[in-house]
C-alpha cells in the first residue's frame, strides 16, 4: 500500500471571526476546530499529518504537542494555498507517495469519506484527484471545468471566471488527494498572475494536463461535509452537526436523550446503556458515565468520572469529581475539583463540595459546605454544616471517622478531628477534636424569659 500523508491548511487568521482568537483554535464540541479534520485524516489511515501554520501558529502546536505523527510547516506570509502546500512539502516524510491535502477550517469531512476518496483515487491511476460538491449557489467557490471524457481540465476561481464558467455549479472542495511526485514539481512552477495575486494550489490542474496526466473529480456524497467555517454563524451550525453525530453515536449505543437537540456532549465523551440524559445538559471535557445512570436538567459535568446508577438532578455541577455506584446528587448541588464519593453517598440541595473523600453511604442532603476533609462510612452530616477550612492565609483538614452523626448547623473549625460514632449537637462549633463515641456540644444554655414580650409592649 502507497503511503499516505496528509497537508492540513491553517495559516490564515480567519478574519471574519472577528475574534481575537486565530479561527482554527475555536473549540467545537470540545476540541478547536482543527482537531476535527486532523483525526478524520488519521482515521481515514493517513500515517503522518503535516499542519500548515501561520497566525497563531503556536497555539496550534501547543494543542498536538506530544504528538509524533503531527509535523509543522510556519507560513509566515499567506501568499494562497499553492504557497502553503509548498512550504508543507519539505516536512513530508520521506516515504510518501501520496497527499491528502485538505483545509482545517472544515471539520465536518469525516473519515469515511477521505478514505473512499483515497481508495477511489488510488484506483483509478489519477496523478490528482479533487473532491467537488455541486451547489444551486457556487458563488465564491472555484469552479470545476471538465472535458468532454469527464476529466478536470482545471479550476477557476470565482474572482477569475468567465460569465459562463460561473454558471458552473460544480465546485472544488478543497480536498485532493495528489501524487507526491507530480505535486512537488507542479507547485514549483506555480505563478500568482491572477485576480488575487496569489498562489493558487488549484493550477497544479492545468499542469496535470500539460504533462498529459490525469485529473479525475471526487463528488462528495453528502455536501453538508465541505461546509467551511468563515464566521460564528457558520461556527454554530457546523457545532450543531458535530454535536448531533455524537448524541446519534450514544443514542445508536444505549443512551436515551429526551430531546437530543438540547444536549451538548463534547467528542471523547463515554456514557454507558440505559443511563437517561435530560435536556438542557452539558457534558464535557474527559467525562465518562456509567450506566443506568439518570442526569436531569440544566446538568453541568466537567471532566468526571461516574459510575453506574448514579443520579445527578437538575441544575446541578460535577467538575472533576469521582463518584462511584448509586450516589445520588443534588438538586443543585455543586462538586469542585477532587470531590471523591463512595458508593450509595447522598448529596443534596445547596451542597458544595471540594477536595473531599466521603466514605460509603454517608448523607449530606442540604445546605452545606464540605472542603478539604476526609469523611467517613455511614456520616450523617446535618443540614448547614460548614467546614471553616480557611484562616484567611492556609487551607486545614477537617476529618470525620465512621458512623458520626453531625447535627444541624454546625460549623467544623478546621483543622480538626471527630472520632468515630460520635454526636455534634445541632448548633455547636467544634474548635477542639472529639474523641471517639462521644457527645459534643458548644451551645449557650437557653434562657426563658416568661411574659418579656408583653411587658414590652405595654
Ligand atoms: C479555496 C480554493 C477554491 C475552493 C475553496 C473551497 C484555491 C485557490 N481556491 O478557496 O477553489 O472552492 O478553497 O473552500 O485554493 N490558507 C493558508 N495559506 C494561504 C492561503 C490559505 O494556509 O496562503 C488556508 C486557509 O487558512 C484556509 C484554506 O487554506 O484554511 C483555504 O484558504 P481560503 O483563502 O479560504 O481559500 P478559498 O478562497 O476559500
Ligand atoms: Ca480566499
Amino acid at each position: 500500500m502507497a503511503a499516505i500523508s496528509a497537508v492540513v491548511l491553517a495559516a490564515g487568521m480567519g478574519t471574519r471571526m472577528k475574534s481575537g482568537l486565530v479561527k482554527v483554535m475555536h473549540p467545537l464540541a470540545g476540541p478547536p476546530m482543527i482537531a476535527w479534520p486532523v483525526a478524520a485524516a488519521l482515521d481515514a489511515g493517513v500515517d503522518a499529518c503535516v499542519l500548515v501554520v501561520g497566525h497563531q501558529g503556536e497555539k496550534v502546536r501547543d494543542y498536538f504537542a506530544g504528538r509524533p505523527e503531527i509535523a509543522f510547516a510556519t507560513q509566515a506570509e499567506q501568499l494562497g494555498t499553492g504557497h502553503a502546500v509548498a512550504c508543507a512539502l519539505p516536512e513530508l516524510p520521506a516515504a510518501t507517495d501520496t497527499v491528502l491535502i485538505l483545509c482545517g477550517d472544515t471539520p465536518l469531512l469525516t473519515s469515511g469519506t477521505l478514505s473512499a476518496m483515497l481508495a477511489a483515487h488510488a484506483q483509478s491511476g489519477a496523478v490528482l484527484t479533487v473532491m467537488t460538491a455541486s451547489f444551486a449557489d457556487p458563488f465564491g467557490y472555484g469552479r470545476i471545468i471538465k472535458g468532454a471524457d469527464g476529466k478536470v481540465l482545471r479550476i477557476t476561481e470565482q474572482k477569475d471566471a468567465t460569465p459562463e464558467e460561473r454558471a458552473i455549479r460544480e465546485v472544488n472542495a478543497g480536498v485532493y488527494c495528489v501524487e507526491r511526485a507530480f505535486l512537488q514539481r507542479a507547485v514549483a512552477e506555480l505563478g500568482n498572475d491572477n485576480a488575487q495575486g496569489e498562489y493558487y494550489l488549484t493550477d497544479v490542474v492545468r499542469q496535470a494536463g500539460a504533462e498529459g496526466l490525469t485529473c479525475l473529480s471526487y463528488p462528495v456524497p453528502d455536501a453538508e461535509e465541505i461546509t467551511g467555517v468563515n464566521d460564528r454563524v457558520q461556527l454554530a451550525e457546523v457545532a450543531r452537526v458535530l454535536r448531533s453525530r455524537i448524541n446519534r453515536e450514544l443514542m445508536v449505543a444505549g443512551v436515551t436523550m429526551i430531546d437530543p437537540q438540547a444536549v451538548y456532549i463534547d467528542r471523547g465523551v463515554s456514557i454507558g446503556r440505559d443511563t437517561v440524559v435530560y435536556p438542557g445538559v452539558t457534558i464535557t471535557g474527559t467525562t465518562v458515565i456509567g450506566e443506568r445512570c439518570v442526569i436531569q436538567q440544566g446538568a453541568i459535568i466537567e471532566s468526571s468520572q461516574i459510575a453506574d446508577g448514579v443520579v445527578v438532578k437538575a441544575g446541578s455541577v460535577v467538575e472533576e469529581a469521582v463518584v462511584h455506584e448509586e450516589v445520588s446528587i443534588g438538586p443543585m448541588a455543586h462538586l469542585r475539583a477532587g470531590s471523591e464519593l463512595s458508593a450509595h453517598v447522598k448529596i443534596g440541595n445547596f451542597v458544595e463540595t471540594k477536595k473531599v473523600f466521603i466514605g460509603e453511604g454517608s448523607k449530606a442532603s442540604h445546605l452545606t459546605y464540605l472542603g478539604d476533609a476526609t469523611i467517613g462510612r455511614d456520616v450523617n452530616i446535618g443540614c448547614g454544616t460548614i467546614t471553616c477550612n480557611y484562616d484567611g492565609v492556609r487551607k486545614h483538614q477537617t476529618i470525620i471517622e465512621d458512623e458520626v452523626f453531625v447535627g444541624s448547623d454546625v460549623q467544623l473549625v478546621a483543622p480538626v478531628t471527630v472520632g468515630r460514632n460520635s454526636l455534634i449537637a445541632a448548633g455547636t462549633t467544634v474548635t477542639k477534636n472529639v474523641p471517639p463515641d462521644s457527645l459534643a456540644l458548644s451551645r449557650v444554655p437557653q434562657v426563658n424569659k416568661e411574659g418579656w414580650k408583653k411587658k414590652k409592649k405595654a
